[in-house]
Parts: C-alpha cells; structure tokens; sequence
C-alpha cells in the first residue's frame, strides 16, 4: 500500500558514519510513495556522495546555504514550506547542539528555523558522546519544543563500543514517518465521500456535467484513510488513481450516485458530501442521437434527488458534512444550506475564481457549523484536506460525547 502516496519527506543527512543508511531510508520512502527531497550538510558529504542521493531521489540534492541558483528554485525558505515532514538521519552530536542553540549557520539548520512542520532527529554517534549531559540536555531541550526524537538504539557501534548511540535502522524510522501521517483521528470509523460531478445523459452522445475534477473529494478520502478511518469514496467521472486503502465506487449520474450513497450511508459514522452532484436531469433521455433542427432546442429538466439532504433525514444518519459552491455571497449561501440540508458542518469554496474551487489544485476554505466556524487558508487540496479532517474529527467526537 502506498502510505505515504502525496507526502513529502525532507530527508535532512549530517555528517557521521550512517549516513549511508540514510540513503535506504530514502529508497523505503519512495517505495511508499513518498515525495523525498534530501539536504546535506558539508559534513555528510564526507561520508557519502550527494550523487548517491541524487541517483536515487531523481533531484539535486540541497547542500549550500547560500546558493544564488537554489535560492532562486527550491531556497531554504520554500525547502521548509515544501514539506510535510523533516527527519534528519542521522543526526550528529554537533548537529543536535546546533539545533538546540537555534542557530542556522547552515542549509539543515536554516531550514529547522523556518519551519513549522513536524520535526524527526535520529541520532547517531558514539556512546559517550550521546550519554554526556550536554548532549542529554540538548535533545530534552528539544523534545520540550515538540521535536520527536527516534532512537538512539543499543548495540555494537563503528568505533567499536557498545551501547546506546547507533541509529535506529531505515525500517524503524519509515515506521515513525508512517505512523506520524496515521494521525487516528477516526481510528475505528466508517466515512462515507462522494467525489467529482455526474453526467447526466441527453442522448447516447451527449450529456450534461460540471468542471468538478474529484481533487478535492479525493484528498478527503486519502486524509481519512490516514487518519485512521475505513473509507468507501463514491466517485463520479474522473480520471483519478483511488486513494490508498480506500474502497472506491464508480458512478456515471446523479441518480447513480444516489443509489450507491443511500443505503451505505446508514452503515456510515461520517458522511462528507463533496460531489458536485447535478441539480436537474433531462426528463427524457433519448434513444438515438437528437438531430439538430434550424430553431433551436429545448430540453426539459426535472430535479434529482437531493443527496446528502436524504441522508440527513435518514433514521439513525451519521454526522453529515455538506460542501457549498459559491460565487457570490459565499457566507450567506453555505449558512442557508447548513440550515435547510439539516447539516452538521459546511464546507464552503469559491468557484469560478483562479487558485480555488474546480479542478484546481489549490483551494480555500470557510467552515460553519451551529454556533461556530473556521477559515482554513489557500493551500493544496492534501494539505486542506488534513485540515479539515482534524477539524471534522473535533467537531464529530465533541457531538458523540455529549
Ligand atoms: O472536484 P474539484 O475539482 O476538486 O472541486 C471541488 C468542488 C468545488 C467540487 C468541491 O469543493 C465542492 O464545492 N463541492 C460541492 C459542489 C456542490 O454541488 O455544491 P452545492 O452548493 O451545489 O451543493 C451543496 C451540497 O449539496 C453539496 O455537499 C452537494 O454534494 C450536495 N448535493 C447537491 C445536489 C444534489 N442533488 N445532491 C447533493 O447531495
């Protein structure tokens, strides 16, 4: 399974004898899909050669603070935006004090300066030189800032001591970035997504959609999944690969993707309805292809069933999140459908507008809820979808136990 599919790990390299292995981490990363960008500092490329993880990484490797070519691509700034996660392996003793001291005298710690994202030291050295109070004091120092500390592990080290100072092994510390990603915020729920928009047939060569490309719907379903959820994504038509271990359904129209939600709906802890399911379907769909004709064509539309407004009447219906598609007025619009689709959360985007809503891969959202909402800022839609997902998580574990 692809658990790290859309991730990225910022692989950060210093300078002591593992940071061969460091090079397995990458491969495992990749081999879970991950995205995995590497930086080094000057010390590590004493050991090993950025060429090795630049072969396995396809991508230059980051080893220069002040680059002008870098700065001007991927710089220490955009490094730290860049990615979800940042392990250091391994992580010298040097190295740990450095960070510690909050200095940024190179790449690695420059970029640990500037970022928000969550932090992974594996350390690595000899066993003095981890069990020396200065070094103990660094790594409490950061682990009180939130920095997660892997290892070290015990055993026979390369200068031939034995203790505690060798670093965790490749596979040890893929599991700590996997397990970071599996949030568990839904551990043990069922979410039930719809995704994407219907077409809904004229004839046998036309039919009537929208721009929804599934991306959004799509990403909630990976989010879910990684939060722990067990997830059934019923999906419009879209040319999407389905998310990891997600249990996907395709559908063509909305009355399909009203008969593939309905009854599952009532298995479901969690409905997120982020289909741009169509309103109206022509009455009639014709059998053979509708010839033109010089005056024109009327078609006559009649309304489809209102999904996620059924599953809200449903007896028993799980906690239902509505999205709302605006161009105008956007706040008013979403509270109004809160309200009249009986909904326990809204979601609401623009749409017709550049960097959000349809087929782009950047969105914004503005979240309501009975007595409460939230803005979440333009990012991509994975990363939006974390966020609204943890916030779903709050808001349906507040509900069921009060
Ligand atoms: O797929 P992308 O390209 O990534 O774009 C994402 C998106 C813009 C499609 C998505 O973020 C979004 O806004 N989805 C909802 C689109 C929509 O139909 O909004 P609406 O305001 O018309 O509908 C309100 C709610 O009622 C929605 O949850 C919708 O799924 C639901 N509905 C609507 C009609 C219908 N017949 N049945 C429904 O369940």
């Amino acid at each position: 399974m692809n658990k790290l599919q859309h991730r990225r790990v910022l692989l950060g390299v210093t300078g002591g004898v593992a940071a061969y292995k460091a090079a397995e981490v990458l491969r495992l990363c990749q081999s879970l899909g991950a995205e995995v960008r590497v930086v080094m500092t000057p010390a590590a490329t004493e050991f090993i050669a950025p060429l090795t993880f630049q072969a396995l990484s396809g991508l230059p490797v980051h080893t220069q603070l002040l680059d002008a070519e870098q700065e001007a691509g991927m710089g220490h700034i955009n490094l730290a935006r860049w990615a979800d996660v940042i392990l250091v392996a391994p992580a010298s003793a040097d190295f740990i004090a450095r960070l510690a001291a909050g200095m940024a005298n190179d790449l690695l710690t420059t970029i640990l300066l500037a970022t928000e994202k969550t932090i992974m030291l594996a350390p690595a050295m000899n066993r003095a030189m981890f069990e020396d109070p200065k070094t103990q004091q660094n790594l409490s120092k950061l682990a009180a800032q939130g920095v997660l500390v892997l290892g070290p592990d015990e055993g026979l080290q390369a200068c031939g001591e034995i203790g505690f100072g060798r670093m965790l092994q490749p596979e040890s510390l893929l599991q700590s970035i996997v397990e970071h990603f599996s949030s568990g915020e839904l551990a043990g729920l069922k979410v039930l997504l719809n995704a994407g928009p219907t077409q809904e047939a004229i004839d046998p060569v036309r039919f009537i959609t929208n721009h929804s490309s599934g991306k959004m719907g799509f990403a909630l379903a990976q989010a879910c999944a990684d939060a722990g959820a067990q997830v059934t994504l019923v999906a419009g038509p879209v040319h999407l690969p389905t998310p990891s271990g997600v249990e996907r359904i395709d559908v063509i129209s909305a009355s399909d993707m009203a008969e593939a939600v309905l009854p599952r709906a009532q298995q479901a802890d969690i409905f997120i309805a982020t289909a741009a399911v169509a309103d109206y379907t022509p009455a009639v769909v014709s059998d053979n292809k509708l010839k033109k004709n010089a005056s024109g064509m009327q078609l006559n539309l009649i309304k489809t069933t209102d999904i996620i407004s059924t599953v809200t009447q449903q007896k028993g219906r799980p906690f239902c999140v509505g999205f709302a598609a605006e161009t105008d007025a956007l706040e008013t619009y979403a509270k109004g459908k809160l309200i009249d689709k009986s909904l326990d959360m809204i979601a609401a985007n623009w749409v017709g507008q550049k960097d959000s809503g349809f087929n782009s891969d950047l969105n914004a959202l503005s979240v309501y809820w009975q007595n409460g909402e939230q803005l979440l800022d333009s990012k991509s839609k994975p990363e939006l979808a974390r966020e609204l997902i943890s916030l779903i998580a709050t808001r349906y574990h507040e509900k069921n136990t009060t």
